[in-house]
């Protein structure tokens, strides 16, 4: 667990940071009884996130990736933002336009809680695309139709995330790479740090000499090479930064 002495260091070079980034994982909606990808809850039926989140399981069967995410959208609905969440959005208050929030989660919590400056990397469960106009929309319907077509064109929609083996959007990589670049701190919170780009996302603030805090319940494979790493739930040592 992290000690009194690791917290005060973390707070002091928050107090001192002029420029944030933030970047978050599972783990800080784990505190929102969202499971994890990785964690002992992470599979549904039988199956991992990488059976089900790619181009290639859609394509086979449509109908189990929707399926999936139903169940997904069910369970999240009924989760609100915790600590963790609220105290991101505090942050984002005082630092204004010099803090940026780099989100892997696609529950929408952070957004639930008031953060606006954020950039949602893999997308966000409550959005679909069209997989023949390619028009998004917000779709917050509890259950979907196991096969949800498109209002304009009739084609498949497709949940609006960013599939494993798929790329980023232009976008989102421009906005993380000037917030890592501009960071003097980068706060890295629940994530077990093995999916890229974000899993790389540690060592680019390194490199322009930003300090790097990391906030988990277990060491990843970037804890030695971050500056500071607190053990522990998001929302106990994320609130007692501020
Ligand atoms: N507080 C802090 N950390 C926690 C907590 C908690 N309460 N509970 C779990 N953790 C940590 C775990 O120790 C683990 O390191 O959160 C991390 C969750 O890891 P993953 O399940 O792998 O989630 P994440 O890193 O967000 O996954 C990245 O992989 O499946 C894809 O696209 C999906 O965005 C996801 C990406």
């Amino acid at each position: 667990m992290a000690t009194d002495d690791q917290i005060i260091l973390a707070r002091t070079h928050l107090a001192s940071a002029r420029n944030v980034t933030v970047l978050t994982g599972a783990g800080i909606s784990a505190d929102s009884g969202v499971p994890t990808f990785r964690g002992a809850d992470g599979l549904w039926r039988t199956y991992r996130a990488e059976d089900l989140a790619t181009p290639e399981a859609f394509a086979r069967d449509p109908r189990l990736v929707w399926e999936w995410y139903n169940w997904r959208r069910e369970l999240i609905t009924t989760k609100s933002p915790n600590p963790a969440h609220d105290t991101l959005v505090e942050l984002e208050q005082r630092w204004t336009d010099r803090m940026w929030l780099i989100t892997q989660n696609v529950d929408g919590l952070h957004r639930t809680a008031g953060s606006q400056r954020l950039s949602e990397i893999h997308g966000n469960i409550w959005k679909v695309r069209c997989t023949g106009c390619g028009v998004i929309s917000e779709n917050r319907e509890i259950p979907l139709p196991i096969l949800p077509t498109c209002r304009l064109c009739h084609a498949l929609l497709r949940p609006h995330i960013v599939w494993f083996g798929e790329s980023l959007w232009e976008e989102d990589l421009r906005r993380c790479d000037e917030a890592l670049r501009a960071c003097d701190l980068f706060l890295v919170i629940g994530t077990s740090g093995v999916v890229y780009p974000a899993a790389g996302f540690a060592s680019v603030a390194k490199e322009v000499g930003a300090l790097v805090i990391e906030i988990n319940l277990e060491s990843t494979p970037q804890s030695n090479l971050v500056d500071l790493s607190l053990r522990g739930r998001a929302k106990d040592l994320v609130p007692l930064l501020l």
